[in-house]
């Protein structure tokens, strides 16, 4: 695995792979590496001749009282997972390179990055669409992978692929879980084992709301409340918001079908979590 940090070595190593034919596949990440990250590069690898993973920290995407400086880093750990799993070439840009002095342009996202986390995280789209539209223009892939754990912001990066006509495709790959559902998170290292214990209360809620839409249940406020009602044995899980969602456009629908996605963000101890389901996939 070859290791970058400067933008014109990146460019270099991507022309020679493109003048060599090969097909580039991208899995942008912000580092701390579990197997939801590793579970992309397999994907990447399957489906392209070349993976580019990138591991920034991007500030951009933080809002002023969030965990930027405590973001975990561990790059000596991160390489070796990432040489082990296949990628070609590592991409670990300093700051100042994603960011010279002065540059202040965003993407904007549109009306998909207004409820859920766009309500609770004011600027974070904008932040992950303009390091993202970044990366593309960098790697020039023929084609990226995303986790399914962080849905709204798959949604945004296929409408902006969409809207500003990247020429690639985007892939989103389900949830990768520890055994009792939590959704693998570069966070759950924030989790005190008593948070720990808590955690599982996302999934499980998600779970039970997949399991009533599965027994005929398909009113949104009766999933809610299905999902209330398994979160109250998970007294330390402070719900940010259940939504009951379409997969477009993230508004709400009153009556769910088998494209139905339920989104969830709480908040246990310090730590910040996001989970959802497909109903008619389930975990
Ligand atoms: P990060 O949180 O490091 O996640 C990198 C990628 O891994 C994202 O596409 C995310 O959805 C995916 N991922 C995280 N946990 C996963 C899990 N349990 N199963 C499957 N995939 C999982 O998301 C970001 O970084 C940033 O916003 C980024 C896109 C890199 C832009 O800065």
């Amino acid at each position: 695995m070859i290791e970058l940090r400067t933008i014109p070595e990146l460019k270099a190593w991507v022309s020679d792979a493109r003048a060599r034919g090969q097909r580039i596949g991208l899995v942008p990440t912000m580092g701390a590496l579990h197997q939801g990250h590793l579970a992309l590069v397999d994907a990447a690898r399957a489906g392209s001749d070349v993976v580019v993973m990138s591991i920034f920290v991007n500030p951009a995407q933080f809002g002023p009282g969030e965990d930027l400086s405590r973001y975990p880093r561990d790059l000596a750990r991160d390489r070796g997972l990432a040489a082990g799993r296949g990628v070609d070439l590592l991409f670990v840009p300093p700051v100042e390179a994603m960011y010279p002095a002065g540059a202040d342009v965003r993407v904007a996202p549109g009306t998909v990055a207004r409820r859920w986390e766009g309500e609770f995280r004011p600027g974070h789209f904008a932040g992950v669409l303009t390091i993202v539209a970044k990366l593309f223009h960098l790697v020039e892939p023929s084609r990226a992978w995303f986790g399914q754990k962080d849905f709204q912001q798959a949604t945004l990066i296929r409408q902006m692929v969409r809207d500003l006509d990247f020429p690639l495709s985007v892939d989103v790959v389900r949830t990768v879980r520890e055994p009792d559902g939590l959704a693998l998170s570069s966070r759950n290292a924030f989790l005190s084992p008593a948070d720990r214990a808590q955690a599982p209360g996302l999934s499980r809620a998600l779970g039970a709301a997949a399991a009533a839409f599965a027994s005929g249940e398909h009113g949104a406020a009766a999933l809610e409340r299905v999902m209330q009602g398994g979160l109250a044995v998970h007294p330390g899980v402070e719900v940010e918001y259940i939504a009951v969602a379409d997969p477009r456009t993230l508004e709400p629908v009153a009556t769910a079908d088998d494209h139905t996605v339920v989104l969830i963000a709480a908040r246990v101890g310090s730590t910040r979590l996001i989970d959802n389901v497909i109903l008619s996939e389930g975990l």
